[in-house]
């Protein structure tokens, strides 16, 4: 690749504002790795203009981390569920998505009240709880295919536990978890990729009507056989106000169950996968963690921060706003390209290493900051701990299969790892 070169033009009244010259984000290359785009941002154009996708990316860690904590200035609302739905469907869909009414796509005091409701569901107590559980989850998935000596990690390891820890989570029979884990593909497609094709948008809206009717009728169940104190819906369900009125809509509810597959599936497999990628390219790295397993903490921690799986969650300006010497109007569209922020060398020398000793891993952007601060992220933590201990444990040997390139879906929001774990062992592991 040529090194990307900036170049500066009016956009509405404002001249001189920095473009870089070919970026599109959803550029299969850039998608698998933005790596040369983000440095030479960085460097040359911290805060950059894209005009097909008319908005602004924002890219050095201070910046993001200024954005993400000054929700006033930089609104979430309506920053999910972008486009409605297709003409074709909007008649079973009159009030839009049920995502639309998720605590990502709102702004104080709504996403307070909500965020409030939701977090006990979400606290770290509750992810280690489930600690166990998920480590049986991570032992009886390898045992499906532990004696074949090769898989592709990606579809059968990665892929599979997070959705199924959040059927476990949310009372869904398990046998439906990949069913779950479709819909949940394809409500990060509908929303992060805004040039897929009509039909196929047409498509994906079909799928998602099937998807909240679910939802609907899994609430309906747990209104009729209401589950225990740890039980996801029911706390929702069960949360009143002091005269006893219920403090969720229904809608908020559909909301916040589908938003929680949506966020929590693809983003963990991802992360799984990416992490397990990267400690197996540098065998060394995985041979450090089977010498020393208090590594795996900070190599996971590390892991999430150079091999982010998340791209750039989206804000509005709410007025014209100064950041990284650029002034972006009000009403613009901001990505904030956590990845990027990730890679900054100013915060994390050598940003593109992975580095288990690091001191300062843990300062990664990965889970966001300030008030939309990712309240799954212990469990992701977790699950992906699981995940790569199970591994370490039974299959010391791994190694990857080479010829097989990574590869995502392109994607604004979370491009999904699709390809390229494939890995062989030895057969006593
Ligand atoms: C490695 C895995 C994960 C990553 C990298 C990740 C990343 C993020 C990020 C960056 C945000 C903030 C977005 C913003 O500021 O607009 C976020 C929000 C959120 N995440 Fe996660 N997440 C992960 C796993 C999970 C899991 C497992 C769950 C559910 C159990 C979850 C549920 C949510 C929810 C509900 C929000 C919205 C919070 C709000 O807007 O207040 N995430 N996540």
């Amino acid at each position: 690749m040529t090194k990307p070169t900036v170049r500066r033009v009016a956009v509405g009244g404002a001249k001189g504002c920095p473009v870089l010259d070919g970026y599109d984000p959803l550029d299969q290359d850039t998608v698998d790795d933005p790596s040369e785009w983000m440095a030479t941002a960085r460097s040359e154009a911290p805060v950059f203009y894209v005009p097909d996708h008319d908005e602004w990316v924002v890219t050095r860690y201070a910046d993001c981390e200024r954005i993400l904590m000054d929700p006033k200035t930089f609104s979430s609302k309506d920053t999910i569920a972008i486009q409605p739905p297709p003409p074709e469907v909007a008649g079973d869909l009159p009030n839009g998505f049920a995502l639309q009414t998720n605590v990502g796509n709102m702004d104080p005091p709504e996403h307070v009240r909500l965020r409030q409701i939701i977090q006990p569901a979400f606290a770290r107590k509750q992810a280690l709880l489930k600690a166990d559980q998920i480590r049986a989850l991570t032992n009886r998935t390898l045992d499906g295919f532990i004696d074949r000596g090769r898989a592709d990690l990606l579809l059968e390891y990665c892929q599979p536990i997070p959705v199924r820890v959040m059927s476990s989570i949310l009372g869904i029979p398990e046998a439906e978890a990949p069913q779950f884990y479709a819909w949940a593909v394809e409500l990060v497609q509908l929303f992060g990729n805004p040039m897929i094709e009509h039909n196929e948008y047409v498509r994906l809206a079909r799928g998602q009507i099937e998807f909240e009717k679910r939802v609907r009728t899994l609430i309906d169940e747990r209104r009729k056989n209401p589950g225990d104190d740890n039980d996801f819906i029911t706390n929702l369900l069960n949360a009143k106000s002091e005269g006893g009125e219920p403090r969720l809509s229904e809608r908020e509810i559909v909301g916040t169950v589908t938003g929680a597959i949506f966020a929590g599936s693809d983003t963990s497999a991802s992360a799984l996968g990416l992490i397990l990628h990267g400690l197996l390219e540098d065998r060394r790295l995985w041979e450090e963690l089977l010498e020393d397993r208090e590594l795996v903490e900070v190599a996971i921690e590390e892991g999430l921060r150079v091999r982010n799986p998340a791209r750039a969650p989206r804000r509005t300006a709410m007025r014209d706003v100064e950041i990284g010497g650029v002034v972006i109007p009000k009403g613009s569209a901001v990505r904030v390209h956590l990845w990027s922020a990730d890679h900054d060398e100013s915060v994390f020398p050598n940003p593109e290493r992975f580095a288990p000793h690091r001191p300062n891993a843990r300062e990664h952007i990965t889970f966001g900051r300030g008030p939309h601060f990712c309240p799954g992220a212990n469990l992701a933590r977790v699950e992906i701990r699981a995940g790569v201990e199970t591994l370490l444990d039974r299959l010391p040997s791994l190694r990857l299969v080479a010829g097989h390139k990574l590869r995502a879906a392109p994607n604004k929001i979370v491009p999904a790892l699709i390809d390229g774990l494939v890995v062989e062992w030895d057969e006593r592991g």
